[in-house]
């Protein structure tokens, strides 16, 4: 993958060592992609890998780094936490009640709040108490939408095209009992849900979804969907949950819920709430939240030997603070707008049939025209052209993950300067992309 001026030889090497004691050399699935880049350094928008080879970063750990990587407000804050009761393991610390507070102050959805270490955790709990506080047993989840790892949800993400409308399980081992109670909706159709509501009456006990499924990029909710989905869920008796995952604290303090004004029952948050740290939150109603047995008088388990724990907290803290002092999202929705507008730009210049999509600080290049209103849309994408196209924009030094769909971010340490430099390196790659399909006929050209 040299591009003559860059050697890989030390983050090769390492990969290999990685290899032979860690199936893969990586610990989460979506890492494992080519180039294998060993990182040995990060600061704000910046990551180095083993060889020296700087990167500006848009991959960003699939969302953390809000505030750009190792934020030095934020690493203090957490290196004082280190003197205070990290793990007392019984009782509460004042960390955790100034963390509750902040969420609940902020997204204004959650009258309660309980505190987990990721993402997945917070959308097992809160399927769990949807099933206790409704007595039913199934949920409905959207295609194109991931919720974590768990056999509840793990179905119906990035489908091959002939598993779309089927149960796709996205592992192996999950047991099939607890995906069967899975039903999965088309993202933005109102009459799918509905429908599968009517079929199955008395039987669903939540709605989650992504309200911004960036899972597969970014696809909007359509104007109505969100409401059409909190009346079909109050019809229906059943909870809504919002996984705002990545959307909260990115695109809001108060997550997407406090842009579109849409208010789900149950809020689960994690990635950005902590910068990079590992912290996540399940928030919502509280006599939903009170049937946890955190309480006494509770009947739905909770627990977690992390949870709470000093270092989340300290990190959480810090970062909403930056997040309500700092403009942050002024910024990083500034630059997402630049990125956004100037590829659209290059596209159009250069002929290019693609599709500039994002929201706020996430931007990202689908090699299609729209429209895009579900996954389905998105089968149309030339996968091939997506991945060869980041590929060699991480030869030049933009960092993307080389995985079909998945979207890039902006944080708060990127400037100006990284976006001119950004977007001149993806014009001259797809120049030169577009030259070679243009010789060898693979790719016909389009009208922006
Ligand atoms: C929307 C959403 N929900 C839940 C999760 C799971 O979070 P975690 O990986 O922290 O368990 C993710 C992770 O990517 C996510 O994007």
């Amino acid at each position: 993958m040299a591009d003559g001026t860059r050697s890989y030889a030390t983050s090769q090497k390492l990969y290999e060592e990685a290899c032979r004691i860690i199936p893969g050399g990586v610990n989460s699935a979506l890492r494992n992609v080519v180039p294998h880049l060993i990182f040995k350094e990060a600061r704000g928008a910046i990551l180095v890998d083993a060889d020296g080879n700087e990167y500006i970063d848009y991959q960003a750990a699939f969302g953390p780094p809000i505030l750009g990587h190792n934020h030095p407000g934020i690493i203090r804050r957490v290196a004082a936490a280190l003197d205070s009761p990290l793990l007392p393991g019984m009782g509460t610390t004042e960390l955790e009640i100034a963390v509750a507070k902040k969420i609940v102050q902020h997204v204004p959805s959650a009258e309660k709040v309980l505190l987990c270490s990721t993402g997945g955790e917070a959308t097992y709990h809160a399927i769990r108490v949807s099933r206790a506080v409704t007595g039913r047993p199934k949920i409905i989840k959207f295609q194109g939408c991931y919720h974590g790892f768990h056999d509840y949800v793990l179905c119906n993400i990035a489908s091959p095209a002939d598993k779309v409308g089927k149960l796709d399980p996205a592992s192996a081992g999950i047991l099939p009992e607890a995906l069967g109670k899975t039903l999965v909706c088309t993202f933005n159709d109102l009459e799918d849900v509905e429908r599968t509501l009517d079929a199955n009456r008395g039987e669903i006990a939540a709605i989650i979804l992504e309200p911004i499924a960036h899972n597969i990029g970014c696809v909007l909710p359509k104007p109505g969907f969100l409401e059409g989905l909190r009346q079909l869920a109050t019809a229906h008796g059943c909870v809504l949950i919002f996984d705002e995952v990545i959307t909260g604290f990115r695109h809001h303090l108060g997550g997407y819920q406090a842009i579109c004004g849409v208010m789900p029952d149950l809020t689960t948050m994690g990635k950005a709430i902590a910068n990079g740290f590992p912290m996540a939150a399940l928030a919502g109603k509280a006599e939903i939240m009170d049937r946890f047995k955190t309480r006494t008088g509770g009947d739905t388990f909770f627990a977690g030997t992390f949870n709470g724990n000093a270092v989340g907290c300290a990190a959480a803290l810090a970062t909403m603070e930056i997040l309500e002092r700092e403009p942050v999202h002024e910024h990083t929705r500034r630059l997402g707008e630049r990125l956004r507008t100037g590829l659209g730009e290059i596209h159009q210049r250069l002929g290019i049939r693609a599709t500039v999509a994002g929201f706020g600080s996430i931007f990202l290049t689908y090699f299609m025209e729209g429209p895009i209103e579900s996954y389905s849309d998105l089968l149309r994408n030339d996968e091939a052209r997506f991945v060869e196209y980041r590929r060699k924009l991480i030869e030049r030094g933009i960092l993307k993950v080389p995985v079909n769909l998945k979207r890039n971010h902006v944080s708060y340490a990127h400037t100006d300067a990284h976006i001119d430099s950004t977007l001149g390196i993806c014009e001259e790659v797809l120049k030169e992309m577009f030259a070679t399909s243009a010789r060898s006929s693979t790719f016909s050209r389009g009208t922006g």
